[in-house]
């Protein structure tokens, strides 16, 4: 089997050259060989419609004196054909639409049927504009594109810079590091294995790299990991990625939301944390009426069903233009948490941020004192107790009684 690749730059060794030498080394790989023809500087003239090929059958341009001729022949052993050109005013350079034209034009029959591909290259722009006008012939004439991961698509000005553009080529490189083989196109299982790395770049380098990141600005991640299609990465190892993972709960919802409960808890318990949040009591309904209809005994039921799921930290997401002080109650921003000072049951709520953090704060430290239902005990003896009035008060082993300490619990262990 042999694939004819057409470098249609001038620059013989230019970065057109390089894009397809990327690609002939893949194909010499799998036993496939390679052919890279360069199209020369000299000049490649148009298609004139004289319809002579045709009329005469030559199965060859009546028009001898330049490369179209010399490079239709080469089509006679080539099973499948891969056509190169720089970007120019984004479209492919002129030499190459004159080649194909005649070329296809007049020796057709030698490309049907047969798999093609375009690589564009360019510095800044016009390449898919360019790459699209380069297929255009290909499907014409009855050749299977074969297509990519992204477009053939290189970037580079100078010459040799598109070896600066290691994306465009790395995917290969990338995965032979990781995963210890080469990848294959020609094997069935190729795409599994393909969105296996996707999946484990979008954990690595995308949710980890953003965490790295933000390590170094001393902030954290917060991420609510779903991996819903057609999101191609994967909840439990994008999720341990992050620093915090979250599900989420909305007051409207009537269905639980098992899947990114799920997702929560996985990529938490994969990556060892003790804390699984859910984005709590979000409300996005037109209806402002229903939004001041809440109560206490409405919103708790909620919060128990994700805490009994395994949710032990909420977040309210209360931080959004506020409506003024002039605004009458039932006024609000489209989205959030609607916990305002101008609500009618915000009187309710206290009671009701003060049963989240207990809970929270309670389902995420320490153990149950047996025999009690308001007590739990940390490692050291350290005693947490659970009171109407100031939320809890902790008992140290010491025996000292002291009241909420932020600091000391902050640092107590989990
Ligand atoms: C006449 C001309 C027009 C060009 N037009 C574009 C363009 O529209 N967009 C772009 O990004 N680069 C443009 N370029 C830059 C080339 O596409 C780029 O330098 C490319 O890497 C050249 O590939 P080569 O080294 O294989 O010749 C143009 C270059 C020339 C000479």
């Amino acid at each position: 089997m042999k694939v004819l690749l057409i470098n249609g730059s001038p620059h013989k060794k230019g970065n057109t050259f390089l894009a397809l030498s990327e690609a002939a080394k893949t194909l010499e790989k799998q036993g496939i060989e390679t052919e890279i023809v360069h199209i020369g500087v000299k000049p490649v003239r148009g298609c004139i419609a004289c319809g002579q090929c045709k009329m005469k059958q030559l199965g060859r341009c009546v028009f001898d004196d330049d490369i179209c001729n010399r490079i239709s022949e080469k089509l006679d052993t080539a099973d499948a054909l891969i056509i190169g050109s720089p970007v120019y005013y984004g479209q492919p350079n002129g030499s190459v639409l004159s080649l194909v034209q005649r070329m296809f034009f007049s020796a057709g029959e030698k490309v049907v049927n047969k798999p093609a591909a375009a690589v564009c290259v360019c510095r800044r722009g016009g390449a898919t504009a360019a790459y699209q006008t380069m297929n255009m012939p290909f499907e014409m004439m009855n050749m299977p594109v074969v297509t990519s991961q992204y477009w053939n698509i290189v970037y580079g000005r100078e010459e040799g810079q598109a070896a600066l553009d290691t994306e465009a080529d790395s995917i290969f490189e990338r995965f032979r590091q990781r995963y210890g083989y080469e990848l294959d196109y020609t094997n069935a299982d190729c795409q599994k294995d393909l969105d296996r790395l996707i999946s484990d770049l979008v954990a690595s380098e995308y949710m980890g790299g953003l965490t790295e990141k933000a390590h170094e600005y001393g902030l954290r991640t917060w991420c609510e990991p779903y991996a819903h299609s057609p999101f191609p990465g994967n909840s439990i190892t994008y999720g341990s990625a992050a620093d915090e993972v979250a599900a989420e709960f909305w007051v409207n919802d009537r269905k639980f939301r098992k899947k990114e409960v799920d997702a929560a808890l996985g990529a938490a318990s994969h990556s060892g944390k003790n804390r699984v949040w859910a984005e709590s009591f979000t409300d996005g309904s037109w209806d402002k009426s229903a939004q001041d209809d809440w109560s206490f005994e409405k919103l708790k039921p909620i919060a128990d069903r994700y805490f009994h799921a395994g949710i032990n930290a909420t977040i309210l997401h209360v931080v959004i233009s506020q409506p003024g002080d002039d605004r009458q109650p039932a006024v609000r921003p489209w989205f959030g948490t609607f916990f305002d000072r101008r609500s009618r049951h915000a009187d309710d709520m206290k009671p009701l941020v003060a049963y989240l953090r207990r809970c929270c704060f309670m389902l995420q430290i320490g153990k149950p004192v047996p025999g009690t239902t308001d007590q739990r005990m940390l490692a050291d003896g350290t005693r947490i107790r659970f009171t109407d009035e100031s939320l809890f008060e902790v008992t140290f082993p010491s025996g000292q009684q002291e009241h909420w300490n932020p600091e000391r619990v902050e640092k107590m262990p989990r």
